[in-house]
């Protein structure tokens, strides 16, 4: 991928996506078709899920993702990593017309060196599917076309963490917190940007292997923006939450 900095257009007139809600592995999944691009969202908020409920999900996960799944150390990342493959495997299986438990793991080509650690795929179908866990809620999307999704807590101390992002959005950030800045907090400022551009880097495949410095995807309240191909929306999650989807053009 080129190093090279780019620059999202804000579309003021676009819509935050509002996810469907996935409150149980019972069952069928709400539709897709949020929007065009056969575009699914779903928002499952940890809390609700019951013992019971991750039990079926839990039984759905392959080897790798059990093994995967006893390296949290806290149990709380544990659990919301188990809910988010159950749920990936929930829809995607019905998108795909696969039961859960035999969707097929498995991983898009890294479009910075080739290696399998892209964009997570199903083997066997052509579904594009992403998904995000951050403590107490988690966000899966599936599609016809790349797609990514990032959802994020608000940080308790942005400023600190602002560094990481675009020289603008750190500037807009440190505003914010100085007060010179309307608009949003600081937090939430943070997190729009960074869940921006996690899930475009998500849709692209080559996640933090891009350095998030390169891309302005903004701080600001427009809830839609384009770059370099990429439809990227913000999505609608609890208060305390951020989250952004992109999808391929
Ligand atoms: C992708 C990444 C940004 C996720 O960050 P995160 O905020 O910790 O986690 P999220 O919950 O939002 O997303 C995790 C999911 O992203 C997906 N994912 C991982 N790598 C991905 C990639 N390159 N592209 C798209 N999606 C990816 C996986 O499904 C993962 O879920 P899992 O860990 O439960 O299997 C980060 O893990 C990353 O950048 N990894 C690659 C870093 C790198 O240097 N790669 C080498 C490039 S040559």
């Amino acid at each position: 991928m080129s190093r090279e900095t780019s620059e999202a257009v804000p579309d003021r007139s676009a819509i935050a996506i509002v996810p469907a809600t996935l409150a149980s592995f019972l069952g069928e999944p709400h539709p897709r078709e949020v929007t065009g691009a056969g575009l699914g969202v779903w928002l499952i908020d940890t809390a609700r899920v019951a013992d019971h409920e991750l039990e079926i999900g839990r039984s759905w996960l392959d080897e790798a993702e059990r093994q995967q799944a006893s390296k949290y150390v806290r149990a709380e990342l544990r659990r919301a990593y188990e809910i988010a493959h159950a749920a990936a495997r929930l829809v995607v299986g019905a998108s795909t017309d696969t039961p859960p438990e035999k969707v097929v793991w498995g991983r898009h080509a890294c479009p910075g060196c080739g290696e399998p650690h892209g964009r997570p795929r199903a083997e066997g179908t052509a579904i594009e599917f992403s998904l995000s866990h951050t403590p107490g809620q988690i966000l899966v999307a599936v599609a016809d076309v790349p797609v990514g999704v990032d959802v994020e807590i608000h940080p308790d101390d942005p400023t600190a963490l602002a560094g990481v992002l675009h020289p603008q959005e750190t500037a807009e950030i440190e505003a914010a917190a100085r007060g010179t800045l309307d608009g949003g907090r600081a937090a939430v400022r943070f997190t729009r940007a960074w869940s921006r551009t996690e899930a475009y880097l998500k849709g692209i495949g080559i996640g933090l292997g891009r350095d998030p410095h390169l891309d302005y995807l903004g701080t600001d309240d427009a809830p839609g923006r384009t770059l370099d191909g990429w439809v990227l929306n913000d999505v609608v999650v609890p208060e305390g939450y951020g989250a952004a989807l992109a999808l391929h053009n």
